[in-house]
């Protein structure tokens, strides 16, 4: 597939989603970021709003569930139209039984991890995933400072992908820019989310560009 660039709506102007969503023409999707107030400390948006966007939106919807209970809610997002969906592994009670539930829905089956949850975690799950997100900062805010210490770990989520013989795609999401996203696909990512970098910009849909040639140069 190579390199896709999915911004993030979570730093752009909310009252004008549709809107934002036009900004962006030539990213691949756009990540959405659904916070609970109970896994995350943050309060976002949820399964209406997803739905509206996904009748406006030219692109695919890439949702991100920070969200407890993904089991119960997770599938309702493939329902509404979301071509991607991810729940965080610490909040799933049945991580295979789930991932089968959205792909039974049409959607592509996702799964995140937080930085401090190990790779090794989830390797007994990637046969049954389209994508693996490896979190990049502490989720539940955009505009975060990238995380160093998991770049070994992306490292490490592809070389079990390899070993396992798996397509999978492997995302990165939290502080990635043009200082970082070249280290990250080096590392192995080939997925990359960005928030403020691309909606803090005059023109987002460059950043979009910049970004790719950034980890094309160095994937
Ligand atoms: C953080 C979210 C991210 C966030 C990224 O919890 O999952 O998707 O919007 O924003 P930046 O790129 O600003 O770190
Ligand atoms: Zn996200």
């Amino acid at each position: 597939m190579g390199i896709q660039i999915t911004p993030s709506v979570l730093n752009a102007d909310l009252s004008r989603l549709a809107d934002e969503v036009a900004r962006i023409p030539s990213a691949d999707w756009v990540h959405v970021d659904v916070m609970d107030g109970h896994f995350v400390p943050n309060l976002t948006l949820g399964l209406p709003v997803v739905e509206a966007l996904a009748r406006h939106s030219e692109l695919p919807l890439d949702c991100h569930l920070m969200i407890e209970d993904p089991d119960r809610w997770a599938p309702a997002y493939a329902e509404a139209g979301a071509g991607s969906v991810t729940f965080h592994l610490e909040a799933a009670a049945a991580p295979v039984k789930l991932a089968r539930d959205l792909r039974a829905q049409g959607a592509r089956a996702s799964m995140a991890l937080r930085p401090a949850t190990p790779v090794e975690a989830a390797a007994h799950v990637l046969g049954e995933l389209d994508m693996l997100l490896v979190m990049t900062v502490e989720p539940g805010f955009g505009g975060q400072k990238f995380l160093d210490l998991c770049l070994p770990k992306i490292r490490r989520a592809r070389e079990l992908v390899s070993a396992q013989g798996l397509e999978l795609w492997l995302q990165v999401d939290g502080g990635i820019s043009a200082e970082t996203v070249e280290r990250c696909a080096e590392a192995g990512a080939d997925v990359f989310v960005a928030g403020s970098a691309v909606y803090s910009a005059d023109d987002p849909d460059a950043v979009v560009g910049e970004l790719r040639r950034l980890a094309e140069k160095s994937a």
